[in-house]
């Protein structure tokens, strides 16, 4: 090797030793402090597949230490595919005329939620597109019947009045998760042409003020999403204080204006996670479907970098293939699938309801 080539490659060296230090303190800082600047975060969000290890192990141990070694599962069941929003990315935008709209009825929903007890899940997950068709009394009657039953009920309906948040809540709802997409306020409103982030961020203030334990989440590779964007998603959740944090890959959906851009990649959903998991060391992280989908061992994945809820989908057959958010969404097969995926990597399923562990601190 040349004098100058020999320069060049111990310079470059020296580099990466330096980087692999810096790294190494960030995950020690960050592991046992929860504080961590923009700047690093996106130093964290740049390390390559190589370097990654160290990042996922001490999501890992961290997961452990705040939240034990059980999965919670939340059965999901998704009542109506209607929604009077146009987001970008997502199939049931009001625009796509080519899916056939449905509402459960509220027999549908109770057997649902009949077999959800069987299964043995603790909370039901109420999941729709934003429209009125079920009018919030209805709402109501259902979250009185799951209440009833003993379980956590779960609202993911999109952004309401204050009065219907507060009513929902009287009755007995105990959660409610309401992504914010994404924290770079350019990028949510070419995303969303009729909503705004402020508008977001009110809902999540007064569902927060209402005592709901609250979930939000971003997505991962959206066009023209930036590492600093991603980072402020972690800072705009770990500032709101969220109990859930739902963190899963974009996927092009087609009839969306996206329905030609890329995927978000498996790799940086991870790191996500793990940061996530490092930064709010007591939330609840799911191994999210999305995940699952691009990746035959996603949720596997996930589960050993920091998440710690899965959630299966209970929604009847007929109606889960019309809630087309984006192309196919995997199903978690049977409830034998499921454990055995759980146990192999040493994990347990939880038998309580899984609420926040923030809620019991004093
Ligand atoms: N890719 C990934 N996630 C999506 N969602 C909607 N469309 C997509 C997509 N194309 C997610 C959003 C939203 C929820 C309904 O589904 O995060 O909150
Ligand atoms: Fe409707 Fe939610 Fe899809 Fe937006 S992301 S179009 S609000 S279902």
């Amino acid at each position: 090797m040349k004098a100058s080539a020999l320069k060049t490659f111990c310079f470059t060296l020296e580099r990466i030793e330096f980087f692999l230090k810096n790294i190494k303190e960030i995950i020690e800082k960050l592991s046992t402090t929860q504080i961590l600047s923009k700047e690093e975060i996106i130093l964290l969000l740049n390390i390559d597949e190589d370097s990654a290890t160290p990042l996922f192990e001490a999501a890992n141990q961290v997961r452990l230490k705040y939240m034990g070694n059980d999965v919670h599962l939340r059965g999901l069941i998704e009542i109506s595919n209607h929604c009077i929003k146009s987001c970008n990315y997502c199939g049931l935008r009001k625009e796509n005329i080519n899916l056939t709209r449905y509402k459960m009825n509220k027999n549908e929903i109770l057997n649902s939620v009949n077999i959800a007890i069987d299964l043995g899940y603790k909370t039901i997950v109420l999941q729709s597109g934003e429209s009125n068709v079920f009018p919030a009394e209805e709402i109501v009657e259902i979250i009185t019947f799951i209440k009833e039953k003993g379980l956590a009920v779960t609202l993911s309906l999109g952004e309401k009045d204050n009065d219907v948040y507060k009513l929902w809540k009287e009755v007995g709802a105990d959660r409610y998760l309401l992504k914010h997409e994404t924290a770079d306020p350019t990028l949510y409103q070419a995303l969303h042409p009729d909503m705004s982030f402020a508008m977001r961020r009110l809902c999540l203030k007064n569902l927060k003020d209402l005592n709901f334990q609250v979930g939000s989440g971003c997505m991962v590779g959206l066009p023209e999403q930036t590492l600093a964007s991603l980072a402020d998603d972690l800072l705009f959740m770990q500032e709101i204080d969220v109990e859930m944090a739902g963190i899963g890959p974009f996927i092009p959906s087609p009839n969306t204006p996206l329905a030609h851009n890329s995927t978000g990649t498996v790799f940086m959903t991870l790191k996500m996670l793990a940061i996530a998991r490092l930064l709010m060391p007591l939330a609840h992280l799911p191994a999210t479907t999305a995940l699952g989908t691009i990746h035959p061992q996603g949720r596997q994945l996930a589960l050993q970098a920091g998440a710690n809820v899965i959630m299966p989908n209970i929604t009847p057959v007929h109606y889960r293939k019309l809630y087309e958010i984006y192309p196919d969404r995997i199903s978690l097969g049977d409830k034998v699938k499921l454990d055995k995926l759980i146990s192999s990597l040493g994990r347990t399923i939880a038998n309580d309801a899984g609420h926040s562990p923030k809620m019991k601190l004093p």
